[in-house]
């Protein structure tokens, strides 16, 4: 048997429809948390008298003479949010609520809040229909019949879809007690039968959660999902030692399809977050779409935009989309003799597949080029990948890209934050690329009107292009763009959350993370709130000796007791789990990161903590931010 349902019971006043939830002893439900706006409800004493928890919510004195109505409301509606994911709720019961839940609130909960409404809906309901009023309005309406109504809340004020309904007759001589009377009586038995239904369903409806991926990206969506209360349970594959706390870890590689799909099957998998780019290229998401498996990332076709440069120029070229000049070669003596035709360099030669990251070579003269072609074309560094080339115009230095994250549903694209990733393994971005040693977010050279450009030219091309081309986009689409002096232009698309990108955004993120993937699968995110904080984040990076080349792996890591530090996130990427010890296990180890008020605060406080964490070789750039920070300073 899973865990029981946590219902929390919302009222006002003397609480009899919480009495009968009680004596009705809901099964396969517990009643969490019994919340109320007023601290003199009787309701409270009854649940006390239960031993259910109980909170009252309501603005402070403070709060009531210096904030207006509906910033007051927001706050007390935030409060309320806080508490009711403190204690794992998955269904709220509206039980003589006299408050009225926001719209945005609502949204939050879909299907997810019961009301109980003395009348039959839809006669008799709206705003100003509660309690004696609605009887009053009943009887001078000269109804026959009333009754009881219990629904679900949507945005529009008792509008919800209706779960149950049970009439009463309207006597002689009726007075809107009498009346009252007869009616509670109903409420009192269909409510708890109705809740009691409702939560089998939803309890059936649970996400039985599959992550694919091992790294600190992985980690941060795990945190993020985890702490949603609908998750029946999460398993990652592979997973790693951080991830461990929080799922049930199968050693299952990434790229190990077959398995993969195996196990989703023999789990009863009911939504799928795929990663990392392999399983995405090699087409995972459809192989589990035929099992009939939801999942957050693209199909085998969208995430060519990644899987092939060749894709992605092509795609760029045919729909305007702005980037850097390119060729595109399957034979090296074409592009030999296409790059003696240049007479502006660098170029850059890039391997048409993937190449964990490494595929690109960055060519300041013809000797340095004819060397990448060689590596690329002819020893075939990177294999089949370099079967065929895309040679294009440099575009900038590193210090002028900037990542944009955004979620699609296939037809519409959210940008996240911005950010900026720094790839070269040393500080001064020297020394060779790696899959990023640290991250600020947001980018400060993502001003709003480069944002606007990048809106407009780029990201909603991009999402309306790959719709057209017959493969929309679903997951989270990675710009990597270089802002040039003709303005935004795309370096490469990522089918996937940047990593270690995702560690400094997410953390940002306010609204719920689930419900985002699932209306990405469902192409549905004009129905769901995107709300990201106004802070800024730093996240260092901490490598074995030696990355991104040779490391030797196995040391035992010291925390610190950083992880329990307000504000820093430890996101484990090349770690495994031994007992109660956590021993480093690759060469990208930890992501730490900061979120503060300020970026400058972000960075200081992303170092603090990485410098009380210890492991044999820890090494981490130190000039994380820097480059961001010089460029405000110049432009203040
Ligand atoms: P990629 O594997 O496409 O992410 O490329 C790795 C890195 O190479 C990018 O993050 C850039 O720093 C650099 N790069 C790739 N293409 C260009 C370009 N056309 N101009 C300047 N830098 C580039
Ligand atoms: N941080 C770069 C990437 O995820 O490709």
């Amino acid at each position: 048997m899973s865990r029981p349902l946590h219902i929390a019971v919302l009222v006002s006043g003397g609480g009899s429809n919480l009495q009968a939830l009680i004596d009705a002893g809901l099964p396969g439900c517990e009643i969490a948390l019994v919340v109320s706006n007023r601290p003199d409800a009787g309701a409270l004493e009854r649940a006390r008298a239960a031993g259910i928890p109980t909170a009252v919510i309501t603005s402070t004195p403070e709060e009531r003479r210096t904030l207006e109505r509906p910033a007051r409301d927001a706050v007390v509606e935030k409060r309320l949010e806080t508490r009711l994911r403190e204690a794992r709720v998955e269904l709220i019961v509206l039980a003589g609520y006299l408050r009225i839940l926001s719209p945005r609130f609502v949204r939050r909960w879909p299907e997810r809040i019961l009301n109980i409404h003395p009348a039959l809906l839809p006669d008799f309901g709206g705003p100003g229909f509660y309690g004696r009023h609605v009887h009053e309005a009943v009887l001078a309406a000269g109804a026959r019949e009333s009754g009881a109504t219990v629904h679900l809340v949507t945005a529009e004020v008792d509008g919800g879809p209706i779960l149950a309904q049970e009439r009463v007759p309207v006597e002689p001589g009726d007075s809107p007690e009498s009346l009252a009377a007869r009616v509670l009586a109903v409420e009192h038995r269909i409510l708890p039968v109705t809740v009691a239904a409702h939560a089998v369903r939803l309890r059936k409806e649970r996400l039985r959660v599959m992550v694919v991926g091992g790294g600190g990206r992985e980690h941060a969506l795990v945190r993020g999902i985890a702490a949603d209360p609908w998750v029946d349970f999460i398993h990652a594959l592979p997973g790693n030692g951080g991830i461990a706390e929080l799922a049930t870890c199968f050693p299952i590689a990434a790229t190990d399809l077959d398995a993969i799909e195996a196990h989703a099957v023999e789990h009863g998998i009911n939504f799928a977050v795929v990663a990392p780019d392999d399983p995405l290229v090699l087409g995972l998401v459809d192989r589990l779409a035929a099992r009939g498996i939801r999942s957050f990332g693209p199909t085998k076709a969208a995430a060519r935009i990644e899987g092939s440069k060749r894709y992605a120029k092509n795609l760029m070229r045919k729909y305007g989309i702005p980037t850097a000049d390119f060729a595109e070669f399957e034979n090296v003596e074409a592009a030999r003799a296409y790059l003696h035709t240049k007479t502006v360099w660098p170029q850059v030669l890039k391997a048409d597949g993937l190449a964990l990251g490494k595929g690109v070579y960055i060519a300041p003269d013809p000797a340095a080029a004819e060397a990448a072609l060689a590596a690329l074309m002819i020893d075939r560094a990177h294999g089949d990948a370099g079967r065929s080339i895309v040679i294009e115009d440099w575009l900038g230095e590193p210090a002028r890209e900037i990542t944009v994250l955004a979620f699609c549903d296939g037809e519409r694209a959210v940008a996240m934050p911005s950010s900026m990733d720094h790839k070269r393994a040393l500080d001064g971005d020297k020394g060779p690329n790696t899959g990023g040693m640290g991250v600020i977010a947001p980018n400060p050279l993502y001003t709003p009107e480069v944002a606007a450009r990048v809106e407009r030219e780029i990201l909603q091309p991009t999402v309306a292009a790959l719709q057209a081309e017959g493969c929309p986009f679903r997951g989270c689409l990675y710009l990597g763009l270089m802002l040039t002096d003709d303005g935004p232009k795309v370096i490469e698309y990522n089918c996937r959350f940047g990593d270690p990108e995702a560690q400094a955004v997410l953390p940002l993120l306010e609204s719920g993370l689930l419900p985002l993937l699932e209306a990405c699968a469902d192409g549905c995110l004009d129905r769901v709130d995107v709300e990201f904080q106004e802070a800024a984040t730093c996240t260092v990076i901490l490598t074995s000796a030696g990355y991104p080349g040779r490391y030797q792996t196995g040391f035992p890591i010291d925390f610190g007791g950083v992880e329990e530090l307000p504000d820093i996130f430890i996101y484990h990427a090349g770690t495994k789990r031994i007992g109660k010890d956590i021993l480093t296990s690759g060469g990208r180890v930890l992501a730490v990161t900061a979120r503060a008020a300020t970026l400058p605060e972000a960075i200081d406080l992303a170092y603090e903590a990485s410098d009380r964490i210890h492991f044999e070789g820890r090494s981490c750039r130190r000039d994380i931010g820097a480059a961001a920070l010089r460029h405000l300073k110049e432009h203040s």
